[in-house]
């Protein structure tokens, strides 16, 4: 059984890592649903050795009740929670879908720097995605594509794009084992070689997913550094 606190088993992205993308806050979205398991998770994750954790519930149009004050009450009820030696804080990642404008206008729950965690549907891009983004720019938010490497409908010209369009773009860890599939781990791998990507996250929504990424990911040499430096940029976003 993989055991996060042997230290050979500890890869060492997680060393100091401060992760920009998890379903913790319990019970809001289609991730950890209670108080139990997100402590399990990270508490799992402060013995791999993160030390910082965003939580960023999905905020979308099916989603009504994720309004920005009721997940700030749920986040300040959980954070006693948190394990000693981590450090919290709220976030969220919004879909751009038809309800988004109306959110940016009254504010959105962001990372330091004003950066803003969005995210489109798999198969299909918004109707405006451009205008969306170029939208959220000159309201003076920074966009994090998250997971770029798993949207069916991008290419590599689309991920040049969206960084020419200022847009900065997160990885997710585990799509470098598989985890979503032999599309997204391609993907994943020829933005790291581009040097296209500014973040990484884990994106958590259950333990077993979580542990058995953490105990397979294993990246080759070729994007081990340029992993590194993505996932040592994280730290940006806390200040
Ligand atoms: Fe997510």
């Amino acid at each position: 059984m993989f055991n996060p606190k042997k230290k050979e088993n500890r890869h060492v992205l997680f060393k100091g890592m401060t992760d920009i993308h998890t379903h913790l806050l319990p019970g809001v979205d289609d991730g950890v649903q209670t108080v139990e398991d997100s402590c399990r998770i990270l508490h799992f994750m402060r013995d791999m050795g993160v030390e910082r954790v965003y939580l960023t519930p999905h905020v979308m149009a099916d989603l009504p009740a994720n309004t920005v004050e009721a997940l700030r009450s749920k986040y300040e009820a959980f954070i006693a929670n948190r394990p000693e030696g981590m450090e919290l804080r709220l976030a969220a990642e919004y879909m751009l879908d038809g309800k988004f404008a109306s959110l940016a206008d009254d504010g959105l729950l962001v990372m330091s720097g004003r950066h803003v965690l969005v995210e489109t549907s798999y198969l299909s891009p918004p109707f405006s995605l451009k205008e969306m983004l170029y939208n959220l720019r000159i309201a003076g938010y920074q966009p994090v594509i998250a997971h770029p490497e798993r949207y069916l409908y991008m290419r590599g010209s689309d991920y040049r794009n969206l960084k020419d369009q200022g847009c900065k773009l997160q990885l997710n860890l585990f799509s470098l084992t598989g985890a979503y599939g032999a599309h997204a781990e391609r993907n994943a791998v020829y933005i790291l070689k581009e040097g296209l990507y500014d973040h990484a996250g884990s994106d958590v929504h259950q333990f077993e997913n979580y542990r058995e990424g953490a105990s397979s990911l294993s990246p080759a040499h070729s994007i081990a550094r340029e992993l590194e430096r993505i996932v040592a940029n994280n730290r940006t976003l806390w200040e």
